[in-house]
């Protein structure tokens, strides 16, 4: 079954940010504070923070809207989300894995549902922790397993039906899903939290599933960009549609996760401690030239 996602692939994901805002539509739906509420609302006012990843710039939008003239500034690896997030602050190209910052010079990381593509997970985490002022927070988001599960059975059935093969319930959790979140930020960072931030959303327009659908790459049923997954899509769309033919909504679950990770404040400088006396021998002798007294 195919769940191997390629950079490459991913690379052509995020060429324009018209997937991503497929995929945002969707999570509208969910009840209670949006994702980029919650993250927003764990940044201190204030902070100067580096949003990594940044994609089309929501939490971006989102730390401007709540005012306070805050220093931020997006990258992405995509020259097309870098743009396209510019229209909520200063943006760059840049890679996770290298980013353009001194050592030690930002309150706050955020690096939200994009580790997972990321070559080298572990180097990136080392570059958050690398930017990050003493006493700094980076906030990652990711995934839980279960995620999406509906959208993945009707894509599944989908294949198995068309093309034969299904869809690995795992493909986008197996990188760094939140538990291999949790025990990689562990080695990097002091103390880490992990903040639940699913739920269900029960979306109304059967447009908003389909598109969901479309935004996945074609390599998640095994088959190449083409006819036959042209065909998978039209037989997912089929059954979604039938879906809303018997009810006014699909549910779908998100088990996205925050993890919160501090680098622990400098430590208090010690007072500087008085130097030892030199000990004095009993009967040290006087210099030449000297007279004792006493
Ligand atoms: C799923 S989107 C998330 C965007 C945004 N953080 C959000 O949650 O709305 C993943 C983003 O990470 C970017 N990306 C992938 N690999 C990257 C890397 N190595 N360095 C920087 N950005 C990368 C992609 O171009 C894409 O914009």
């Amino acid at each position: 079954m195919g769940a191997i996602v390629k950079h490459s692939q991913i690379d052509a994901q995020y060429t324009d940010p018209a997937k991503l805002a497929a995929r945002q539509s969707l999570w509208q739906y969910l009840s209670g504070p949006s994702l980029p509420a919650r993250v927003v609302d764990l940044v201190p006012p204030g902070a100067t923070v580096a949003d990594v990843g940044c994609g089309n710039g929501v939490y971006l939008d989102q730390l401007r809207r709540r005012g306070g003239n805050p220093t931020v500034v997006g990258f992405d690896r995509s020259a097309g989300m870098a743009r396209a997030a510019s229209r909520h602050g200063p943006t760059a190209v840049a890679d996770a894995q290298a980013l353009p910052l001194r050592d030690r010079s930002v309150d706050v990381v955020l690096c939200l549902h994009m580790l997972y593509h990321v070559a080298d997970i572990a180097l990136a985490l080392r570059e958050l922790r690398r930017v990050l002022r003493p006493g700094g927070l980076a906030l990652i988001a990711t995934n839980g397993a279960g995620h999406t599960a509906e959208l993945k059975a009707v894509m599944h059935d989908a294949a198995r039906w068309v093309a034969g093969t299904g869809v690995d319930p795992d493909w986008d959790l197996r990188r760094f899903d939140t538990d291999t979140a949790r025990a990689m930020l562990s080695e990097v960072f002091d103390d880490v939290a992990v903040v639940p931030a699913g739920g269900a959303g029960a979306v109304t327009d059967p447009a908003i599933v389909i598109d969901y659908l479309k935004s996945w790459p074609p390599s998640v049923v095994g088959v190449e960009e083409g006819p036959m997954w042209t065909e998978v899509l039209h037989e997912a769309s089929r059954t979604v549609l039938a879906h809303f033919a018997q009810s006014p909504t699909f549910t779908v679950t998100s088990t996205a996760t925050i993890l919160k990770a501090r680098v622990p404040a400098m430590p208090a400088v010690p007072a500087t401690p008085a130097a030892p006396a030199k000990p004095q021998p009993a009967n040290r002798p006087a210099p030449p030239g000297t007279v004792p007294t006493g």
